[in-house]
């Protein structure tokens, strides 16, 4: 018999961009409704780099909330050139500020404060080893020879394995796995290495993207790639595995700056992700790790409870409808489509 219902912990969003200003406003809300917390990602303009940075966005997204603090921004510094010490140790000592994020510079969007050369932050890689703190990466190379479709498993053997050889204490997150290279190397590592799952590079592959048209919406970094990894990705997230775990990427752009000659990179997510993730999981019959990937994992990694709320997603026989745009003053952010009928929804009218 069909599932008709499940009944999860209240879901994390382990990797968010909220933005700031109208659109932090017109996209937050879509997140607290589904998600107890997320991971806020610091790629902001100017980059989020000192604590003081992360406290004053994080009083931005409450506001953008109209003051409801039921759902909790866990902030993230950006490491740049000039991320010191001092930073780390604050940052360490704040319950607000759960990691540290290396975009390699020019990997993605707003990444041009990134790191360009990584040796030289290996002195603060070992300083966040000390003091628990985790660094989430951006995991692909930026070199302008190196196709990208191999960025991800290039970055693991030049940079990734690196690291973790030589600094096997810190904590790491690959965050967006897109690959089978990134499923293996994180499967096959003993411990302090985890990742993060999007939902859309679970539901789609690059003939998605490209075959009979190109749709911008679904251009993401990392960019969508072949079915076989798509497969190895769905085989992680709905194994149970412990080092898997959602996050998003949910990463408004306007549908302008997407729909144009040169297009951003991002899908808007955060309104249907949990639909879309029940369908996945129900595919590959393995509903019943559903709620160790969206609610249990990714809060384990982070040292956090798991969340007592619970949410409760039901399956009709008629698709579930989603928002095709939401607004954003006069333009719209257009609403991941993964492009077939979900029959899954949450259930907003009862609280459990
Ligand atoms: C993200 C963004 O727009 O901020 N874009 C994306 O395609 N995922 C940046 C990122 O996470 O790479
Ligand atoms: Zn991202």
């Amino acid at each position: 018999m069909i599932q008709q219902e499940i009944v999860l912990n209240k879901p994390d969003d382990m990797h968010l961009h909220l933005r700031d200003g109208d659109m932090l406003s017109a996209v937050a809300e879509h997140s607290a409704r589904d998600f107890a917390r997320a991971i806020i990602m610091p790629n902001l303009v100017p980059p989020v780099t000192t604590v003081q940075d992360a406290l004053s966005y994080r009083q931005r997204i409450f506001a953008a909330l109209g003051g409801d603090t039921s759902f909790e921004p866990m902030m993230t510094l950006y490491l740049t050139a000039s991320t010191t010490r001092y930073d780390l140790e604050k940052a360490a000592a704040s319950d607000m500020v759960k990691a540290v994020k290396l975009y390699p510079a020019g990997a993605t969007t707003n990444s041009d404060s990134g790191v360009r050369d990584i040796q030289k932050s290996y002195r603060l890689f070992e300083t966040m080893a000390e003091l628990g703190l985790p660094l989430l990466v951006h995991g692909e190379v930026t070199d302008k020879e190196i196709d990208i479709f191999d960025r991800e498993a290039i970055f693991i053997d030049s940079v990734l394995d690196p690291i973790r050889r030589a600094i096997p204490e810190l904590r790491i997150v690959m965050e967006h796995v897109t690959t089978k290279n990134g499923v293996d190397y994180v499967a096959s590592a003993d411990s302090n290495l985890y990742a993060t799952l999007t939902t859309h590079h679970l539901m789609l592959n690059r003939n998605a993207m490209l075959v009979g048209g190109l749709r911008p919406h679904y251009y993401c970094l990392p960019i969508l790639k072949r079915e076989e990894h798509r497969q190895a990705l769905r085989a992680a997230a709905t194994s149970g595995d412990a080092r898997f775990f959602l996050g998003t990427d949910s990463a408004p752009h306007l549908s302008d700056a997407k729909e144009s000659a040169c297009g951003c990179a991002g899908v808007f997510s955060a309104a249907n992700s949990l639909g879309c993730l029940a369908t996945v999981f129900e595919e590959e019959k393995a509903l019943v790790n559903l709620n160790a990937f969206t609610s249990i994992n990714g809060a384990n990694f982070y040292g956090l409870d798991i969340n007592d709320v619970k949410i409760r997603l039901i399956r009709t026989s008629e698709p579930a409808i989603f928002p095709e745009h939401i607004g954003v003053g006069t333009e719209t952010v257009t609403v991941f489509d993964p492009g077939m009928p979900i029959y899954w929804h949450v259930d907003h009218s009862i609280t459990l």
